[in-house]
């Protein structure tokens, strides 16, 4: 009696287990593989999850491509990603090895996700880690900083074309003499004569004769014409400047490679004036954890952990620099004006080194004044500026139109 009764109770459990493995498995969560879901994953994504993960590469979170495949099941990454503490908390061996490995940094709580959020999110890892890998421009040869002051590179062509035809010349000429030489021995020649055309060619000759003497003075002329074209090039504008800086601080890997924003770093862009250099402490962010670089190694790393050990600010080199009796401001242009910081720094997100890219003279300022229509779109004031403007029979409005070439918009 005693044993059926067992007998019924196991066969209970065995039963509910089963059942509770069929309807865990009947709510197995499939990772969607829709258009729609790829790009609410994509959207997802960028804004909470890039700071820290790439789909390809390490960052401050392991690479999440095929993370479908190594962590325990789905719904553990669903779990994972609303609390990691949680799971980590409960012992779970595969989740506390990860934070080991990563040097115990916890990962954002994402509690307000529902499960399809996070599926989304693996739908779009699976589609960019099946992707075919394209070449990207940074795979290219490099040519870092390369300065554009200077006389432009016609000239150099131009000197190099020069000595070509000089050389040239001066094979012609030999073969003529030789020709000459040979002709005058099948004549009658007295003696006196004979010295003269068979003198040897010694560096004496050489140097003392008339056409050495002008190929020299040709040569050091037109060296001499191209260093002052070169400097006149150069004359009071910036341009391409770019100073050696105190660390090799790369804005191709952080703002090129790993798509930092600039306003991650340069914090005052789109609040005020300056647009602000990053203190140590944003560096140290991300360089308590990173401590190796792949192309100037930890030496470098290791100059912004020293700087923010001895409390020490890091003395950037100035590169952009406006004389003082000039005012300009970053907010009235970035978060304003809406324009990118390429139309005015150009492409920094390849430069290793930063060089100044614009004039920054006065036409420049005026110029783009002259040409670019102000961003009316949504902002009460402006509508009503527009209409007002439309309506003497102009179409759109400048910032010219608004006020932007008057001397004291520009000058203390
Ligand atoms: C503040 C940085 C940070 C953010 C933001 C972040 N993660 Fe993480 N993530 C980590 C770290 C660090 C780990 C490694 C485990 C640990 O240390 O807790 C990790 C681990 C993971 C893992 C496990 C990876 C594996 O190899 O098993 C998944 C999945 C994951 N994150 C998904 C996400 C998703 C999805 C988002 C965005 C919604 C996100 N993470 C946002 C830092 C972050
Ligand atoms: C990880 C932090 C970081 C990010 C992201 C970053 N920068 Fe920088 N930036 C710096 C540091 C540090 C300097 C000073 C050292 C130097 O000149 O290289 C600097 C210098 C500059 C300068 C020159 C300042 C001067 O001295 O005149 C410009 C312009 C600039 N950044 C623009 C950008 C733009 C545009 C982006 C986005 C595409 C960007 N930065 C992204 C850290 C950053
Ligand atoms: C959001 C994260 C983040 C921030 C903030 C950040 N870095 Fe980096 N940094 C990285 C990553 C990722 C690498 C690449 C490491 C590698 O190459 O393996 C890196 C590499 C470097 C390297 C080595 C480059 C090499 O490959 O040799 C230097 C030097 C460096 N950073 C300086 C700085 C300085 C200075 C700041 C502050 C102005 C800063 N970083 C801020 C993420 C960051
Ligand atoms: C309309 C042109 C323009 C735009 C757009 C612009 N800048 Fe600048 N930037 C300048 C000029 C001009 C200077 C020199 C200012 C000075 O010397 O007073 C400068 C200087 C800087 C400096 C160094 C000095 C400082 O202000 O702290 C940094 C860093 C910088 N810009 C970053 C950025 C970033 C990041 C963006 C985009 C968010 C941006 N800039 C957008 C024109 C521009
Ligand atoms: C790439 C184009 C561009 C360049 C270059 C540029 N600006 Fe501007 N600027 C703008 C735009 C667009 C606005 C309009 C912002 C708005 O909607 O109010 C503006 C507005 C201004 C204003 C406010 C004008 C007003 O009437 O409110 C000042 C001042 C100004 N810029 C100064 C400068 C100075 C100084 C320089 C050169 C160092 C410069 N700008 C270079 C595009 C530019
Ligand atoms: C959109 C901004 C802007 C406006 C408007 C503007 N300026 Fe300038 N101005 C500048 C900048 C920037 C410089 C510094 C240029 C440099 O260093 O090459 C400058 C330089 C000057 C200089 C110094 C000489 C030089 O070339 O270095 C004088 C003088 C001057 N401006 C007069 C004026 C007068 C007069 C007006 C009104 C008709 C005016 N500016 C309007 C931006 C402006």
């Amino acid at each position: 009696m005693t044993i059926t009764y067992h007998r019924s109770a196991l066969k209970s459990l065995i039963f509910s287990i089963v059942l509770a493995f069929s309807s865990l498995s009947s709510f197995a969560q499939e990772i969607p593989t829709d258009a729609g879901a790829v790009s609410a994953g994509k959207q997802l994504f960028d804004t909470n999850c890039k700071t820290c993960h790439r789909v390809d590469q390490r960052l401050i979170g392991p690479p999440l491509a095929g993370v479908e495949e190594r962590a325990p099941s789905v719904q553990w990454i669903i779990d994972f990603v609303r609390n990691s503490s949680a799971v980590i908390a409960s012992g779970d061996e595969y989740a506390n090895n990860l934070f080991n490995q990563y040097n115990k940094v916890q990962m954002t709580a994402f509690s307000s996700f529902k499960s399809e959020d996070v599926l989304n999110i693996l739908a779009y890892v699976k589609s960019e880690a099946e992707k075919p890998k394209e070449a990207t421009p940074t795979d290219g040869p490099q040519t870092p900083g390369q300065p554009t002051s200077g006389a432009p590179e016609y000239l150099d062509l131009i000197l190099i074309g020069m000595v070509v035809i000089l050389a040239l010349l001066v094979v012609i000429l030999l073969f003529l003499i030789s020709a000459i030489k040979r002709f005058l021995d099948t004549r009658e020649l007295t003696e006196e004569q004979k010295e003269i055309v068979h003198s040897p060619i010694t560096f004496g000759t050489i140097t003392r004769s008339r056409g050495f003497i002008f190929i020299v003075a040709f040569v050091v002329a037109a060296l001499g014409f191209k260093a002052v074209i070169n400097a006149l090039f150069s004359v009071g504008v910036q341009k391409g400047y770019a100073p050696e800086q105190p660390i090799a601080f790369s804005h191709k890997i952080h703002a090129g490679q790993y798509e930092i924003d600039c306003q991650y770093c340069h914090t005052g862009a789109s609040k005020g004036k300056n647009a602000t250099i990053p203190s140590v402490n944003i560096c140290m962010n991300c360089h308590n954890q990173i401590k190796t670089g792949t192309l100037t190694g930890d030496a470098e790393i290791g100059k912004i952990i020293r700087a923010y050990e001895q409390n020490k600010p890091i003395e950037w080199v100035r590169v952009h620099n406006l004389p003082d009796l000039a005012y300009f401001n970053h907010s009235q242009h970035v978060a304003v004006g809406n324009v990118d910081c390429e139309t005015c720094h150009g492409p920094i997100r390849e430069m290793d080194v930063v060089r100044q890219h614009s004039l920054l003279t006065m036409g420049w300022c005026i110029d783009c004044h002259r040409t670019t229509q102000v961003n009316a779109q949504g902002n009460a004031y402006y509508d009503k500026l527009l209409e007002v403007h439309e309506g003497s029979g102009k179409k759109g409005m400048t910032v010219e139109d608004i006020g932007g070439l008057e001397c004291a918009k520009c000058h203390y």
